[in-house]
């Protein structure tokens, strides 16, 4: 047995597409457990960029079996697409490649209505969120109120289960944001033609990942968003509507507590956030905007720019603890190039204590001022670094000062988005 868990530390957007596909060269399945097609992982391969919201990053790999499990909120007409698009540029060309879990849950019309309308109403106090749907669709899944894959396939089932939530939800649409309401006849018949179009990929994975770990199947379960966006852990409310830690892998997939063995954290050599929300160390300034122009800091979903800060080990050792990271994949290096000194939040300083905790209070995190250590850089390039040793050596106490800060293991150095430019120090996995 050999499973491998990769989670984001931050804000979202630290590579986690990048290790996936890298780390699928060695695994056999690989696994999105939460989230939706918020997410947005990018992979870069042979020159090659490609995008996934909703197939997860194993899908380069021709054998590689992927999953969409249980814990997932699944747009079907974004999926199709993905699908497509793959497809048009000669990767997943076998149906096996895929399957859908006949629990997950599906993000319908009205969901990516209310989505919108809400976000129009809060005005300033928005939360930012992608549009895409993903808060309204859990909601429903909560209230019992949600359509799930394995309904696409059941005609009677899904027009009464869409018939009683175009209830509810047709009054909001109308009343609320003031919009045309929904048909529910051509809302069945829209999805039951989803439901057709992904019928191959869909079934009961938790049984199939059940049947592939007993066997010794080397299993990737590639998290989504980052740990400051848990809804229970991140920054609420401007965190997205799933459980991102780790622990939730067990409950998104079906896989016992016991069938995880690593869980590493994919660190960016500095912080990025999109979307509203407290951010202690970002700059707001002419280093921020370099920052975003050099790291290509835009949202890989909406395009909008990132908000750029330094790297906060308050907020890395929030997500240590709380995934108990065996390891650290720590991304975009090269980006850093040319930057110095560089600053690396230690604690914060509130009302004037020193916590070494991100607080559970917004407003709170908002007026914390942080404390930094700083550090040397380094102007030569890291792209071409292929060992350890190739890199400056204040690259290397850069990495080093996180592993003593953090007490975890720096297993991987990323110098640039392809494959190619990894440095794996160390891998269980
Ligand atoms: P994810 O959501 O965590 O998968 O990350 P995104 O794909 O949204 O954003 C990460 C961006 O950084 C993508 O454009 C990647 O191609 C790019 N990237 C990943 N690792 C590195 C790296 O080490 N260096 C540079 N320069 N870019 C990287
Ligand atoms: P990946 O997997 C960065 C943010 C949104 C918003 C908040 C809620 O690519 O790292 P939602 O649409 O989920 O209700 O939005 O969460 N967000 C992300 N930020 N990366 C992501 O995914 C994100 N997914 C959601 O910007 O602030
Ligand atoms: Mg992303």
């Amino acid at each position: 047995m050999s499973t491998l868990v990769i989670v984001g530390t931050q804000w979202g957007d630290e590579g986690k597409g990048k290790i996936v596909d890298l780390l699928t060269g060695r695994a056999d399945v690989v696994v999105r457990f939460q989230g939706g097609n918020n997410a947005g992982h990018t992979l870069k391969v042979s020159g090659e960029q490609i995008i996934v919201h909703l197939i997860p990053s194993g899908i380069l790999y021709p054998d590689t079996l992927n999953i969409i499990a249980n814990g997932m909120v699944v747009d079907p007409s974004v999926l199709l697409k993905e699908k497509e698009s793959l497809q048009q540029r000669g990767h997943f060309l076998k149906d096996k490649q895929l399957l859908i879990s006949d629990r997950a849950h599906v993000i319908m019309p009205y969901h990516r209505i209310i989505d919108h309308g809400r976000e129009e109403f809060l005005g300033k106090a928005k939360i930012g969120t992608t549009g895409r749907g993903i808060g309204p669709a859990y909601e429903d899944k909560a209230s019992r109120m949600g359509i799930r894959v394995g309904d696409l396939l059941r005609p009677d089932i899904l027009d009464q289960r869409v018939r009683s939530a175009l209830d509810e939800k047709n009054f909001l649409i109308e009343h609320r944001f003031k919009l045309a309401p929904l048909d529910p006849g051509q809302v069945v018949e829209e999805y039951l033609d989803y439901g057709q179009k992904l019928a191959p990929h869909i079934t009961d994975t938790t049984h199939v990942l059940y049947n592939r770990i007993s066997e010794g199947s080397r299993v990737l379960f590639e998290g989504a968003q980052g740990t400051l966006l848990d809804i229970d852990h991140g920054t609420y409310p401007y965190v997205t509507s799933s459980n991102v830690v780790a622990g939730n892998v067990c409950c998104g997939s079906g896989v016992s507590p016991t069938k995880i063995e690593n869980i590493w954290g994919v660190v960016k050599g500095y912080s990025t956030r999109v979307g509203q929300g407290g951010f202690p160390t970002e700059l707001d300034n002419d280093l921020g905007e370099e920052i975003r122009r050099i790291g290509g800091e835009y949202g890989a979903t909406t395009g909008r720019p990132r908000r750029c800060g330094w790297l906060d080990l308050v907020v890395v050792n929030h997500s240590v603890r709380l995934n108990g990271l065996t390891g650290i994949a720590l991304t975009k290096m090269d980006v850093l190039t040319g930057i110095s000194p560089l600053k690396i939040c230690t604690s914060y300083e509130l009302d004037g204590q020193l916590i070494d905790r991100v607080p559970a209070n917004t407003k709170d995190l908002e007026r914390v001022v942080p404390r930094y250590r700083e550090v040397k850089g380094w102007d030569e390039p890291l792209g071409l670094c292929r060992s350890y040793e190739d890199l400056p050596k204040n690259a290397r106490d850069y990495v080093e000062t996180i592993e003593h800060l953090t007490g975890v293991s720096v297993n991987l150095v990323s110098v640039g988005p392809s494959r190619e430019q990894s440095i794996l120090r160390k891998s269980s996995f």
